[in-house]
């Protein structure tokens, strides 16, 4: 192993993200070569510096015009082409965690990383498992999930998915985490989607204490718990039902046996699908800045061993885009149209409720809503396709899924109506 990542684990020895580091993440450092001797080069090296491997005119980045004249005037060379620096841009990555304490108020006073720039959610999702999730460990997660956590799960980390049905009657099924949780080895990773693909659902705030206390329990009774939060949808809350902050709040600081890691992104939240730009934070009882450094580094080797950098316009692009005094009002009217299609779909699905081959899944944030179907889904996506020229998603045998955040709101009841009236001709 190499010394670096041996000095790195030495720091974190004594906490449960020692023992919940997979063998590739113990071995992860970030090395100080290229990096670390351009950083030392631009600091001393004002006669040449040849360090870098970028193209430099005068000290700054070579450029075509025609790529700067795609970019707003006042948008510097310096902040469009060069490489980002590791671990984001320190600017961005301060206003986010800012924000996410604004965000969380049930943070104040608890101590997190600073968050680390990743391309996207899906590839914070598969750093993190790649680091804490052993070949073939075991991971605890509702039933109903994005299916991308597959691809992950599945094929890179072979993972041993322990399953448990996400509802129970109308709200989450809190004994079954409960009982996957038993059922998982010592080192277990949890991940918890909210607002939650495919079904759009949130807990409560109640139901959040109650996962909180299950995950506490097992901690207690020594199991090491690194849960994941992927918080892609977070935000898109429309009434007052789902609880507002993340779990990550809630159990940041909850035991030394929890590491708690916020995978968010601007993605969704900044509605910047294309920019490719999201977040690692960890949060963990009593950890020390010394360990939260550690895990920052191990997350930077993991970076620059596989993407070696994140998009520097973007995160520049992104970073004033925050700053405009007109985003938080801008970006508050894009939640409240959402919320529109939100209020017409629950409006729309009032009408059909006595229709029992069609059943709408609890649902109360972000962009989705399933259907149980009594008839074979693929054959209602098809038909719905096909005679009826409306696309929807087949999750599995008797679920589709509709994205209302993508329908305006004044077609969402034509859309049910169409959706009710194919469904009734399956059946
Ligand atoms: C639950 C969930 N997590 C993660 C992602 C990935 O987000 P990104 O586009 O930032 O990779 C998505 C995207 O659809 C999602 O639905």
């Amino acid at each position: 192993m190499h010394e670096l990542a041996v000095g790195l684990n030495e720091a974190l020895k004594g906490t449960c993200a020692y023992d919940l580091l997979s063998d590739y993440g113990l071995r992860m450092y970030v090395p100080k070569g290229i990096i670390v001797q351009s950083a030392e080069a631009k600091q001393k090296a004002t006669r040449f510096n040849a360090t870098i491997g970028v193209a430099l005119e005068n000290g700054s980045a070579m450029y075509i015009p025609a790529m700067k004249a795609e970019f707003a005037p006042d948008m510097k060379v310096g902040e469009i082409f060069p490489y980002a620096p590791m671990g984001g841009l320190p600017g961005l990555r301060k206003k986010w965690k800012e924000d996410m304490y604004a965000k969380n108020p049930l943070l104040e006073g608890k101590s997190i990383s600073l968050p680390i720039v990743a391309s996207g959610l899906t590839n914070s999702l598969s750093l993190v498992c790649s680091l804490f999730l052993e070949i073939g460990g075991d991971v605890v997660l509702p039933d109903m999930y994005w299916e991308n956590y597959n691809l992950i799960l599945d094929e890179q980390r072979q993972a041993n998915k322990i399953l448990f049905p996400l509802f129970k009657g109308e709200g989450f099924n809190c004994e079954g985490l409960d009982q996957a949780l038993e059922s998982a080895e010592d080192c277990v990773m949890v991940i918890l989607n909210f607002p939650n693909n495919p079904t759009g659902y949130t807990p409560t705030d109640s139901e959040t204490d109650a996962i909180a206390a299950v995950l506490k329990k097992h901690a207690d009774a020594g199991k090491k718990i690194v849960l994941v939060t992927d918080d892609a949808y977070f935000g898109l809350f429309f009434d007052d039902e789902p609880c507002h902050q993340s779990i990550f709040a809630k159990t940041c600081d909850l035991s030394e046996n929890i590491l708690a890691i916020k995978c968010d992104a601007a993605t969704k939240e900044e509605m910047v699908w294309g920019f490719r730009i999201a977040f690692i934070t960890y949060g963990s009882k009593n950890f020390s800045e010394a360990q939260y450094d550690a895990l920052m580094q191990k997350t930077m080797g993991a970076i620059r061993g596989s993407l070696s950098n994140c998009s520097m316009p973007a995160q520049n692009i992104l970073l004033k885009g925050m700053a405009d005094p007109n985003h938080g009002a801008d970006k508050a009217l894009g939640v409240k149209k959402i919320g529109e299609r939100y209020f017409a779909l629950k409006k729309a699905l009032k009408r059909h409720s006595s229709e029992s081959f069609l059943k709408a899944l609890p649902f109360n944030s972000g962009y989705f809503m399933l259907f149980w179907c009594a008839c074979d889904a693929e054959k209602l996506r098809t038909v719905l396709m096909d005679e009826y020229q409306t696309g929807v998603i087949r999750c599995d045998e008797h679920h589709i899924r509709l994205a209302f955040s993508s329908v305006d709101a004044e077609k969402i009841e034509d859309l049910i109506d169409t959706v009710y009236t194919a469904a009734s001709k399956l059946v």
